[in-house]
């Protein structure tokens, strides 16, 4: 493949690239830029942090899983480019040497561009912006407070955002869906890699040879985000940060769930249809958009369906995807009951979830008219409590119904044990989201609920 980007300002065209090139590997040992640190190499430490800017914004990505043709016609900055051309530090450089905001420095770059990218967008939730960063020996508060320090300087020109460059196309990063769709069905064994914060660690994992890929960071229709009366449109290649912001206003919890999402980095890779095509029991989009009623939209050549989100989740590794065939979106409709979200992971940041639980429950003068709840790490797949909902619907929203509804579970579901957490353990933390939701939704008083409420407070 032949690409072209700007790295550091400067035009860079290279030909016959490898699909799966990373860019670290490129950085490192073809272009003799070491300051991009190899730490993980799988998208957890930070080290390799690169700043991405498109007609989108600015993005801090993970250099080690960002191959090369992901960067056709946008710009890279690695940390050699934070300085200004004549050696003038960039205000978070100052900042972390005047709050010794660096020990042994090897995560340092990786902080730097963090910071930095942060301050270009004038982000101000550092703890956020930098958990995507490990340092084994500062310590986070030195470094939070040098991006403090920096928040108010202006940015520096060299840093000027930019929408990358112009670049000729190519037939394996399509510009639209009909390409995209018609490129596939003339090679329906490809790779399509979206975000490939998946894709990317059965590279450097895995070690697999990828075999024919097909990128699809070019189709910007598949990017979109629009809403009308009725509900939200959401497109394939909407990544997890663009997604929380879009649905942050209508429905708070599932923000926050997706502000637990990996890191700013992996959040600013990772797309919407990725996270659902992979079909992963634990992704955690999934049991958001079950809860939410959600349709899945999916192309193959010139046709086009559309399912129920949790009918596409067929068996664990198998999905209702036919061959050629691709996500194109999602429609979330609007519901008023909004939704409620839990993650239960065993570190609270950064970390994959041991079982996700959405609850979606309208009520009316105190009864369940209708109650949508969706799971993930209780099952090979993402599924629906159809058991719990039936034992709800129709019922008082008391304690007492609860507690009728709460063997339904085990109808619904039968967990498994694997190192995140026990079979046991995803029963119990099932059961008492369900109570949690309770509490967080009624306002109504019952002596039962609240014994068990101040219960799991305790434990908690
Ligand atoms: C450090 C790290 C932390 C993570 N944390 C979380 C987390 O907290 N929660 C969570 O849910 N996941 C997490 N993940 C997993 C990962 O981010 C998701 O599975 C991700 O959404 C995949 O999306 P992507 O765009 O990166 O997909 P890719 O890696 O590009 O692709 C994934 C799969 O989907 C296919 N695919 C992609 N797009 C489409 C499409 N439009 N149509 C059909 N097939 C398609 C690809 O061919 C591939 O099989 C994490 C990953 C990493 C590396
Ligand atoms: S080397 Fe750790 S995130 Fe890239
Ligand atoms: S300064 Fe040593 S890892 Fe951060």
């Amino acid at each position: 493949m032949n690409i072209t980007f700007l790295l550091n300002g400067e035009t860079v065209t290279l030909n016959a690239v490898a699909p799966a090139a990373t860019l670290l590997d490129w950085l490192r040992e073809d272009r003799g830029l070491t300051g991009t640190k190899e730490g993980c190499n799988e998208g957890d430490c930070g080290a390799c942090t690169v700043m991405v800017t498109d007609a989108r914004g600015a993005r801090a990505l993970n250099a080690c899983i960002l191959f090369l043709p992901q960067l056709h016609g946008k710009a890279v900055r690695t940390v050699e480019g934070i300085a200004g051309p004549d050696g003038t530090l960039h205000p978070v450089q100052s900042q972390m040497i005047a709050h010794h905001g660096s020990q042994c420095g090897f995560c340092t770059p990786g902080f730097v561009v963090s910071m930095a990218t942060a301050h270009l967008n004038r982000a101000r939730d550092f703890n956020d912006q930098l958990a995507g960063n490990l340092c084994r020996c500062t310590g986070y508060a030195p470094i939070v407070r040098a991006a403090e320090a920096a928040a108010e300087a202006p940015v520096p020109e060299w840093i000027a955002p930019t929408d990358g460059c112009e670049v000729a196309p190519d037939p394996a990063i399509p510009r639209t869906a009909d390409a995209l769709a018609a490129a596939f069905a003339a090679q329906p064994d490809a790779t399509l890699v979206a975000g490939a914060t998946d894709v990317g660690l059965w590279v450097t994992k895995g070690l697999r040879d990828l075999g024919p890929v097909i990128f699809l960071h070019g189709c910007d229709d598949l990017a979109a985000i629009s809403e009308d009366a009725g509900a939200l449109h959401v497109g394939a290649m909407v990544d997890m940060n663009r997604l929380r912001a879009a649905v942050g206003g209508r429905y708070p919890a599932y923000a926050e769930l997706l502000r637990r999402y990996g890191s700013q980095q992996v959040r600013g890779a990772a797309t919407l249809g990725g996270n659902i095509a992979n079909g992963s029991p634990i992704g955690d989009n999934a049991p958001a958009l079950i809860a939410l009623g959600a349709r899945l939209h999916l192309r193959q050549g010139d046709m086009a369906r559309d399912i129920a989100i949790e009918d596409f989740f067929l068996d664990y590794g198998k999905q209702d995807l036919r061959r050629g065939e691709f996500v194109t979106g999602v429609t979330i409709p609007h519901r008023e009951a909004g939704v409620q979200c839990y993650k239960v992971s065993k570190r609270f940041d950064q970390d994959i979830s041991a079982v996700c639980g959405c609850f979606s429950v309208t009520v009316a003068d105190g009864v369940v008219q209708d109650a949508r709840i969706g799971f993930g790490g209780m099952a090979g797949v993402p599924k629906r409590a159809a058991a719990v909902e039936a034992a709800l619907t129709g019922q008082p929203w008391t304690a007492a119904t609860l507690r009728i509804a709460e063997p339904a579970f085990a109808q619904d579901f039968a967990p498994l044990s694997d190192m995140r957490a026990s079979a046991g353990y995803r029963m119990a933390a099932a059961r008492s989201m369900l109570w949690r939701c309770h509490a967080e939704t009624t306002t109504a008083p019952d002596a039962e609920a609240d014994t068990v409420h101040s219960v799991l407070q305790v434990r908690a």
